[in-house]
């Protein structure tokens, strides 16, 4: 959510922050900017919309200077325009600054600047950082940062620069940043992805810290001036892992990833009848689990929670991570909570986890950024392994998702000393095999979503382990086409939602041939008794399929815990080729964000 980068060194910035800008604008695209010291003068551009559209601004190339920050904004606070576009500044255009999440108090230190005379020009909160770090500036801007954040309540991934300094200060609280190493050159971003073209050695900065960066060195303190000493972590992924490959857009490489997504979170885990974990807590001193998660993430949770219960028999609770911490739930060092999440810097699951530890619980974390902000909260994890996600809408990253949970749920039953149905690893061991066979079908499912794409409403319906898969197909289509679309337990359907069913109402039907089938046949029968237009997918057509369904997908039949990716892909597919016939954006769907930093 907005994405940040600053660079200090002895190359021209503005190349690099545009770059840099670009890599990470799936964090954000209402309007962008950048600032440069030139001569002891800051020069600030902005502009409302895309990069693309910064980038077209003569004056960009007017500007050479070596210190530079650049911000591209998921807007929060003031609607997205050229004033409340970042860089902003200090009335003396001497200090700038880039933000990245929200300063609750705000409006108190508003009132109490402006009673001093400061003038604030835009409607964010972030300006008034700018003014309030002036208001401490004498000659140090560490100095006079710390002084400044010393008054300012919430979150903030910050970097900041004076006109008369040869250096960026980054500081952090809530919201992530990362220092990147280079040879006579720093760097600082709001994720790694905009600095693995220039480094792989970094440093994550906690809450906190503040670091000071010029071109040869870096100094990392708390927030209260105490120096300290931080590992540098070196990025595994590489540049090419950041490219479209050929595809259309990052959301059609990311489905047809799968089958090796799959693959990697599979290697080393599944052995010899077995699987193996690092996990750092006693399994047996554990009486519940509770799932915690977002969106997408949240939607494999659910599936999650049969896994557990169905295989370890233990009571399992999933909770939106945003309601979790309200509700004061009821942990102790009996729970483990277990914090999903692909970007691990989500704001309402980080907040999530930190309540958890706050009441003893464990924590452990299912996660596919090494190094992010949840990763460092918990006590071990699972990561996915999945290489970067850059789509908006999440796609491998949740077929890991429910693969890791699978994968814990047989862990913990090893660790219950039963038995792990050899079935189960067999199903998992032939799962990207059956993922390639679901997108060989992607030209058919292209003709299918080409005759619906019109349809104004949807409704996806599944049952019992695939009810997360209705709900995730409905989320894919929304977001990224726009167009309304619900997902329902299918028998639930009969209890509301009944009343929307009409010969314009598509109905997606999520039905594998399993316990649940002859039920969902009789709900597709109610559908189809109003008219309403049946897509299905299935794992073998049979006569009453035919009869019913407008539409049939058909997709290899798995071991049943295995049903929800499979059926999974189809619908990703669906949505994707949906949005594309309608001129979607698909890789920047409106209004979203890939990673969401602001509670
Ligand atoms: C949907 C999507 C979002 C994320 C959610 C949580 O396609 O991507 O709903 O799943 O914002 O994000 P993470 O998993 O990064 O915590």
């Amino acid at each position: 959510m907005c994405g940040i980068i600053g660079y200090v060194g002895e190359k021209e910035a503005v190349p690099i922050l545009i770059k840099g800008l670009e890599t990470l604008e799936y964090r954000g695209y209402d309007s962008a900017g950048v600032c440069v010291s030139v001569s002891e003068e800051l020069n600030v551009i902005k502009k409302k919309g895309k990069i693309a559209e910064l980038k077209q601004l003569p004056e960009l190339s007017q500007i050479n200077g070596n210190v530079g920050i650049a911000h591209t904004r998921w807007a929060t606070h003031g609607e997205p325009n050229e004033i409340n576009a970042h860089p902003h500044t200090d009335s003396k255009k001497e200090i700038a600054i880039v933000h990245n999440g929200i300063i609750e108090n705000y409006y108190t230190l508003k009132k109490l600047l402006e009673d001093e005379g400061y003038n604030i020009v835009s409607e964010t909160d972030s300006e008034i950082i700018a003014h309030l770090i002036s208001k401490f500036y004498s000659g140090n801007l560490e100095e006079a940062t710390m002084k400044a954040l010393h008054f300012v309540e919430g979150a903030f991934g910050l970097v900041i620069m004076h006109s008369r300094e040869r250096k960026i200060v980054a500081a952090r609280k809530g919201s992530p940043l990362v220092i990147g190493i280079g040879n006579g050159e720093m760097f600082v971003a709001s994720d790694i992805t905009a600095l693995m073209e220039h480094t792989k050695r970094v440093i994550y900065l906690n809450d906190d810290e503040i670091a000071t960066l010029t071109p040869n060195n870096y100094s990392i303190k708390t927030l209260d001036g105490k120096e300290i000493d931080k590992n540098i972590d070196e990025i595994k992924w590489t540049v090419d892992q950041m490219e479209k490959g050929g595809f259309k857009h990052f959301m059609l490489k990311e489905i047809f990833e799968q089958p090796e997504s799959i693959r990697n979170i599979l290697r080393g885990r599944v052995k010899d009848n077995s699987v193996n974990l690092t996990l750092d807590f006693d399994f047996k001193e554990i009486e519940k689990i509770v799932l915690v998660a977002c969106g997408t993430s949240w939607h494999s949770a659910l599936i999650g929670k049969h896994f557990i219960e169905k295989l370890v028999r233990i009571p399992v609770e999933v909770d939106y991570a945003s309601e979790f911490r309200y509700r004061d739930p009821l942990l102790d060092e009996k729970s483990l909570v277990v914090a999903i999440s692909q970007s691990g810097e989500t704001a309402d699951t980080l907040a999530a986890i930190k309540e958890a530890k706050k009441k003893k619980a464990k924590t452990i974390g299912i996660v596919n950024v090494v190094g992010s902000s949840i990763t460092r909260e918990v006590s071990s994890g699972i990561y996915l392994h999945a290489g970067p996600e850059i789509g908006v809408a999440s796609t491998k990253a949740f077929t890991s998702q429910v693969v890791a949970l699978l994968l814990l749920s047989l862990y913990l039953r090893k660790e219950k000393n039963l038995s792990i149905d050899k079935e189960i690893l067999d199903g998992l061991e032939s799962l990207p095999e059956m993922i390639e066979k679901v997108l060989d079908s992607s030209e058919e499912i292209k003709k299918i979503a080409e005759k619906l794409k019109d349809k104004k409403n949807f409704l996806y319906l599944g049952r019992g382990l695939n009810f997360p898969t209705a709900l995730e197909g409905a989320l894919k289509l929304k977001e990224i086409s726009y167009i309304h679309a619900e997902g329902y337990p299918a028998a639930e359907m009969k209890h509301g939602p009944i009343a929307l069913i009409d010969d314009d109402m598509p109905v997606v039907f999520v039905c594998p041939k399993d316990d649940t089938y002859k039920k969902i046949m009789s709900n597709m029968e109610e559908v189809k008794a109003r008219k309403g237009n049946i897509v299905a997918v299935i794992n073998e057509k049979d006569d009453k399929i035919s009869e019913l369904a407008e539409h049939v997908i058909e997709v290899p039949k798995t071991s049943e815990l295995l049903s929800p990716i499979v059926n999974s892909i189809p619908l990703q597919l669906f949505a994707y080729y949906i949005a594309d016939f309608k001129g979607c954006d698909i890789d920047k769907p409106r209004n979203l964000a890939k990673s969401v930093t602001v509670e």
